[in-house]
């Protein structure tokens, strides 16, 4: 599952040393709300954004695996989610059997679920200087509430300011591939897991037609060309084993992990 907190070996002095863990914006002077810490964060923050069934919790698993083999703090955790409050959020915003969300409520909700995901498990694990690999985050909703459901940019970006005090991740990895690989990936394993009594219902998105994923595809890559320092568009369509090891020299290039 998603532990909040994998305590291991820290990995400080590295970070002293980054430059972009000193550069990464916590608190813009104009705006300073009271949920975002004062703490200098020392951690990384990487998250992981992709169309459902991109491959963004395999690859987040394998990173996890590797980055903690070479002695490094890992935290993991996802959105929506990842907090117990999260958790309850993300079950009423994926289940199937929600019906009629409007797009905003749709929007508030997962920007609901990432305020207190930044206040309960981020903030606090990058203050202590672990890596935190998040599975899905503002891109997310640019993408999916923005582009899939038309709601545009400036309405997610201004409440990423108000509800997020514009927390910017240090490294994005957008695993890119055609929406009919990725979607029928993601249905395909979703059969698998219906014969599994454990398995939760988190089809809603995936039930959505292609128009739409296209919309997500083209919003995602939208923000990798508006934002190409931090987002890396990586190509998902390879095996995990080859996806990993692009990912891996990213590490390496760019956070000097
Ligand atoms: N490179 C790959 N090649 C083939 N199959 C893959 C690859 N990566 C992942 N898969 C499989 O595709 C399915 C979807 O992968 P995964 O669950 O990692 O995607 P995801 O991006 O996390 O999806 P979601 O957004 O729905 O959570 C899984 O069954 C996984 O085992
Ligand atoms: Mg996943």
């Amino acid at each position: 599952m998603y532990p909040h907190h994998n305590r291991g070996k820290s990995f400080f002095n590295i970070y002293q040393c980054s430059e972009l863990a000193l550069s990464r914006p916590l608190r813009p002077a104009h705006c300073s709300p009271a949920i975002i810490s004062d703490v200098p964060a020392r951690g990384k923050f990487i998250t992981f954004e992709g169309l459902d069934g991109s491959g963004k919790s395999t690859q987040i698993e394998k990173l996890a695996r590797s980055l903690r083999a070479h002695g490094l703090s890992v935290s993991v955790t996802r959105e929506p989610g990842g907090t117990a409050t999260g958790e309850k959020i993300r079950e009423v915003l994926l289940h199937s059997a929600t019906a009629g969300l409007s797009p905003l409520t749709e929007m508030a909700l997962m920007f609901a679920s990432r305020a207190q995901h930044i206040h309960e498990v981020i903030l606090p694990a990058l203050a202590e200087g672990r890596i935190v690999l998040c599975d899905r985050f503002t891109d997310s909703t640019e993408a999916y509430q923005g582009g899939g459901r038309k709601l545009g940019i400036k309405p997610v970006l201004q409440l990423h300011e108000i509800l997020c005090g514009n927390l910017q991740p240090d490294l994005t990895v957008l695993l890119d591939n055609e929406v009919a690989f990725s979607v029928e990936r993601a249905r395909r394993r979703n059969r698998g897991r219906k014969n599994s009594h454990s398995a939760k219902d988190e089809n809603r998105f995936e039930q959505e037609n292609r128009a739409f994923f296209g919309r997500v595809r083209h919003a995602y890559l939208a923000i990798a060309e508006r934002e190409p320092q931090r987002v890396q568009v990586v190509n998902a369509r390879g095996t995990p084993g080859e996806t990993h090891a692009i990912i891996m020299e990213l590490m390496r290039k760019k956070l000097k992990i």
